[in-house]
């Protein structure tokens, strides 16, 4: 699997059904340490990012294993509360586990988490939280030494809603004695998921979705079964997909006001939209206009991780797109490989203008990262030709698997060994 291989060109026909959303059970898979028991998680999707999940909890010296689509993470004999270096740099997420072992053990020992794709991704504001809540945490040469004997609840402000910072915080409260009041919290659905499992183990978590956020701590906890959500960047892939290559697809498994800010610029693009209880439908004759300016912004506005994505769609537009990417410095690396297939982008700092070409040609492309992997199979699909896609690991840190699905929707793509 080291390469996708896309006939482009044609249009696409058909239904597919979402997988669960990485962003959600990376953070319920480090949460579920707070419970010594069972639980099982539903519609988890098979990724990379999972297994590095996984890996981490078994060193910790918990059970997972698979059972068709559900995962099942026994953590009763959970033994250490050290993740180590190699571990650690597999993925950003891994320093979600420092909240829940510190809530669990009342000590963690980590280095610094990988993932520096998208530009500097410090971790301040997640060990800020930590401090605040009584953890003491010493910082030695990239490395994490965590003490957190006594944590207690109290109001905490974050500086920005950091996604991560919110879900680090939660899991630290879930193990201080009394009330922690989250100000200023990210508002993503994701926060949301992890709260529905945290409440199905038994933990007292309410207000996720708003921008404060109550926790009770050590609440007793017991054996759960959750679904896991859908993933809304993967529906967003394979609607901005469509929307480029032309078509009609509807995608099952979706939650249609999860994906508002992606479907109304597509929707100002030229493409017919149609949603129900979770499912959502798109048509486009494959000419779109511009969709304006775009502007990434935390949960709801415009999804960061869709930018690219996007961007994609819209390279064969008539018209001219802007985008201006608020949450990253760096999150444009995916221009250079959509330029070798005909693509007209300028980018100025956090800014980029799509100015639509009338065709775009196959090409030999490499994944810089994840969602600018994904945007390099959507302009794969407008594109006239053969488009080789490299460095497919990228991708597959966050889609089961994308040639299913594509290919479940008419598209001519394939893997190749
Ligand atoms: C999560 C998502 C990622 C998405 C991002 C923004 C997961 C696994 N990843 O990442 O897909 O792109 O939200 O929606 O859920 N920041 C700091 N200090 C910190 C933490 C963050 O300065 O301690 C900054 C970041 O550099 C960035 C901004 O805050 O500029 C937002 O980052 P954050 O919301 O924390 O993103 P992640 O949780 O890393």
């Amino acid at each position: 699997m080291s390469e996708i291989i896309i006939r482009g060109g044609g249009p696409l026909e058909g239904s597919v059904e979402v997988q669960g959303a990485k962003n959600s059970v990376l953070p319920i898979l480090a949460a579920t340490i707070l419970h010594p028991g069972q639980v099982a998680l539903r519609g988890c999707p098979h990724l990379s990012d999972v297994d590095a999940s996984i890996r981490i909890l078994r060193h910790l010296g918990c059970q997972a294993r698979w059972e068709g689509d559900e995962l099942l993470v026994d953590s009763s004999a959970l033994s250490r509360w050290d993740i180590p270096d190699h571990l650690m740099r597999e993925m950003r997420s891994s320093v979600i586990f420092l909240g829940a072992i510190l809530a669990r053990m009342g000590w963690a020992e980590m280095s610094y988490p990988g993932g520096c794709e998208l530009g500097p991704r410090p971790i301040d504001l997640h060990l800020a939280v930590l401090r605040k809540l009584g953890a003491d945490l010493r910082e030695e040469g990239g490395h994490l030494r965590c003490t957190a004997q006594h944590m207690e609840g109290r109001e905490i402000a974050l500086s920005i809603p950091s996604v991560g910072a919110t879900e680090n915080a939660i899991l630290a409260a879930c193990g201080a004695e009394g009330e922690t009041v989250l100000v200023n919290a990210a508002r993503e659905p994701e926060i949301c998921d992890l709260q529905n499992f945290l409440q199905a183990i038994g933990c007292q978590v309410r207000g996720a979705g708003s921008s404060t956020i109550c926790i009770q701590g050590r609440r007793e906890t017991h054996d759960a079964v959750h679904t896991v959500m859908p993933d809304r960047i993967v529906a967003a892939t394979y609607l901005a997909a469509v929307a480029a290559a032309g078509g009609t697809v509807e995608l099952r498994n979706v939650d249609y006001r999860h994906l508002s800010t992606v479907t109304a610029a597509l929707h100002e693009a030229g493409c017919r939209i149609t949603g129900g209880e979770g499912r959502i439908a798109l048509r486009s004759d494959g000419r779109l206009g511009s969709a304006g300016t775009i502007r990434t912004a935390p949960y709801p506005g415009f999804p960061t991780d869709a930018q690219a994505i996007l961007m994609a769609a819209l390279l064969r537009s008539q018209g001219t797109t802007v985008f201006v990417e608020t949450i990253f410095e760096s999150r444009y690396r995916h221009v250079d490989e959509l330029r070798r297939m005909g693509a007209e982008i300028s980018v100025a700092d956090r800014v980029a203008v799509v100015t639509g070409v009338p065709r775009l040609s196959g090409a030999n492309v490499q994944c810089t990262d994840l969602r600018g992997g994904a945007a390099l199979l959507v302009a794969g699909l407008a594109a006239e030709g053969v488009t080789k896609v490299g460095g497919v690991r990228h991708i597959l840190r966050g889609y089961e698997d994308p040639v299913r699905d594509l290919a479940a929707l008419g598209a001519k793509i394939e893997w190749e060994s």
